[in-house]
Parts: structure tokens; sequence; C-alpha cells
């Protein structure tokens, strides 16, 4: 996409040939900084610190981390210890296994003078695939939104999201934001309601940037504004992304989302979700016992973090000293509560059959992979 009139993406290889570059979003919406990977434990950093973050860039961005470990050591060991090393850093957002999975079987059965170029290889792959996969889900996507404007003549089309799922999430484009940005593109008349998404607050701070960058009318509200909005007729769908969705369709997003999906439900209001193949885990089945969730530091919930009036970036806390502070990052929610989820190869229930039927070669790797050993 592009700011100030000039296409980024969220991450490249830089002039070098070989470091990585990618966009510090711990400084959105006030700065615009870049910053150079050149090492495993850099890469790890910037996950775990969210400097990248949203599951496909997450999982992107890993893949050039395995990259950055071979150069300084291309051993078995090696690539063990880089698998190691990035998968701890977010445990949530499924797309962080599979492309570190897709890394290790592009190089594991190589000569070791052979694997570094080959995993650049794979890594600039992983990042193109998931640019057109998210082109993709933005004409399926914008479908929706031209069958809701169809109803509505000459009004915008009101749509809910949470957190971000835009092209600051992915390589490029978006998830739940391709459809907005595609059917914006076409020309259909919409609004977006954006969700401040506390603690991190990725909905005021970076789905607000990337509208504002791109010209799309759009409302910061806070998080618990949006089942009001519905009772009132205000939202026309909810779209939003997601870090990992369960063989039967259970989707685990942004901590909140859940809550939207109930109002929705309530209110006749359509919810979709983007989803990318890559955060399709056919090895679970029940979201909410089995997906991991990330809780994150004490901080996040007790500070907040802005621009002052003369212009520095400064954090405040905002909770009394003595208080106990939970920040659970994710949340799920039941497949009975989504409408449809939008994927690359388009519409689908959000149902075992829906998503094996779509993508049968991952389901049938999936369920090889969740069958308990004794039954092997
Ligand atoms: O914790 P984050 O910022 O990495 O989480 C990202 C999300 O949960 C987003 O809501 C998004 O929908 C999933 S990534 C496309």
């Amino acid at each position: 996409m592009k700011i100030n009139g000039k296409h980024h993406r969220t991450i490249w290889v830089e002039a070098d040939g070989w470091s990585v570059g990618i966009i510090d979003q711990t400084r959105l919406p006030h700065r615009f900084e870049t910053l150079r990977l050149t090492s495993l434990d850099e890469t790890a950093r910037a996950i775990s610190t969210m400097q990248v973050r949203g599951a496909p860039l997450i999982g992107a961005t890993a893949a050039y981390g395995v990259c950055l470990a071979l150069r300084a050591d291309a051993s078995d060991e090696g690539l063990e210890h880089a698998y190691a090393v990035l998968l701890a850093t977010r445990p949530t957002a499924i797309n962080l296994k599979w492309a570190l999975d897709e890394m290790v079987a592009s190089v594991r059965n190589r000569p070791r003078e052979e694997r570094v170029a080959a995993a650049y290889a794979r890594a600039a792959e992983i990042a193109d695939e998931d640019v057109a996969i998210n082109q993709a889900i933005g004409l399926h996507g914008a479908k929706l939104i031209e069958a809701a404007a169809a109803k509505k003549p000459g009004k915008p089309v009101n749509v809910l999201t949470h957190c971000n799922a835009g092209w600051l999430a992915t390589v490029d484009w978006g998830t739940a934001l391709a459809p907005i940005y595609t059917a914006y593109e076409q020309g259909i008349p919409l609004h977006v309601w954006v969700d401040e998404t506390r603690p991190r607050n990725q909905g005021a701070s970076l789905t607000a940037w990337e509208l504002v960058n791109h010209g799309i009318p759009h409302t910061v509200i806070a998080d618990n504004t949006g089942g009001h909005l519905m009772q009132h007729g205000m939202v026309d769908m909810v779209i939003v992304g997601t870090d990992r969705v369960t063989a039967t369709g259970d989707v685990c997003n942004k901590i909140g989302t859940y809550l939207k999906a109930l109002a929705a439900k309530d209110n006749d209001v359509p919810f979709y979700v983007g989803l990318p193949s890559p955060t399709i885990d056919f090895t679970v089945a029940d979201g909410v016992a089995e997906i991991p969730i990330e809780q994150r530091g004490a901080e996040e919930q007790s500070t907040m973090t802005g621009l002052t009036a003369d212009g520095r970036i400064e954090t405040v806390t905002i909770v009394p000293k003595g208080s106990a502070v939970a920040n659970y990052g994710f949340d799920v929610t039941p497949a009975r509560l989504v409408t449809a989820l939008v994927t690359e190869r388009g519409l689908l229930p959000a149902t075992r059959e829906g998503l094996a039927q779509a993508f049968p070669e991952r389901a049938a790797e999936g369920a090889r992979l969740a069958r308990p050993i004794a039954a092997e």
C-alpha cells in the first residue's frame, strides 16, 4: 500500500541483499520509522515486542528470521535452534508455526552450502504468496460490501472492524481490510467503524493510520461502542481478521472479538472473518479448549502511550499502584457466530465440511497430525 504516494510492503530484503527491513509498528501512528534486522535474536525481539505483529506478518518475519539464523549457522542444530527461538515468540498466531515448518521443509534436505539461498527464496515466496492471498480475499469480500451497498443506494456501507487486520498485519493488503480497500477502489461508498482495541490500541493506532493514508472515511470508537451502534442500525457488517481458525471454524482473534460477534448475532448483523489459508490450524477442533491464549505484560494494560502537545511520545500509568492487572491477548469466537469465512478460495461456511472441501490438501495433513499416536 502507499504512504505519501510511495508503495511499501511491511517487510523487505534491504539493498545489501541479506538484511531485512521492517516498519517499526510500535512508533505508529506518530512516527513512520523503519528498522534493519540482521540476526535471529533481533528478529525474535521484533516479533515479541510487536515491532511487527499480525498473524501473516509474524509468519513472514519468522521466515526471514530463519534466513538470518542460517547465515550465522547453517547446521541442523542451527536450524533447530532458530525454529525453537522463533516459535516461542508469540503463542497464538498459527502462521508463525506454519511459516517455520515451510522453511524447515525447504532447507532440511539440502547441503549446508545451499541452505541460505534456498531459505531466502522460500521466504520471498511466502511473502509474495501472502500478497496474492490477500488480494483474492479482497476481491471475494468486496462482493459482500457491494451487495450491502445495493440495499442502501446512495448511502455508505458501514463496516465495523476490530484490531488491525490491514496491510500492516500482513505483507500487503491485509485480510479484514482487503475487502474494504478493494470495495473503495471499485467506487463503493463505505465508512469504517474502527474499534480502538485496548490494550495495545491496534485499531486506533494502526487501522486508523492505514485508513487515513488511503483516504477511506472512518471513525474510531471505544471498544464498548459496537453493540450500541448495531442496536441503532448503524453497522451493516462486521469484518475481522484472525490469528488461528480451527478445523471446525472457531475463530481466534484479538481480545474483544467474541463480544462483537455476540452483539452482531443479537442484532442480525453479518459477522465475517478474513481468513488466509495459512491461518487455518487443521490439527485443532475446539478453539476455546485447544488454542493457547497469549498473556502479555501487565504494563500494556496499566499504561497508555501517546503524543504530547509538544510532540514527544510518552507513556503514562492509568491504574493505581497495587491493583492486579490481567492482559489476555486473544479470545475465541465459536463457529456458530460466524456468518462466513472470506478466504482466497471464496466465501466458506465456518464448518469442518466447508473448510475441508475448500482446502482438502491441508485438511488431510492436519487430520494426520492431529491423530493420537496410539491410533496410528
Ligand atoms: O497481537 P497482534 O497485534 O499481533 O494481533 C493481531 C490481531 O489479532 C488482529 O486482530 C488480526 O485480526 C489478526 S492478524 C490479521
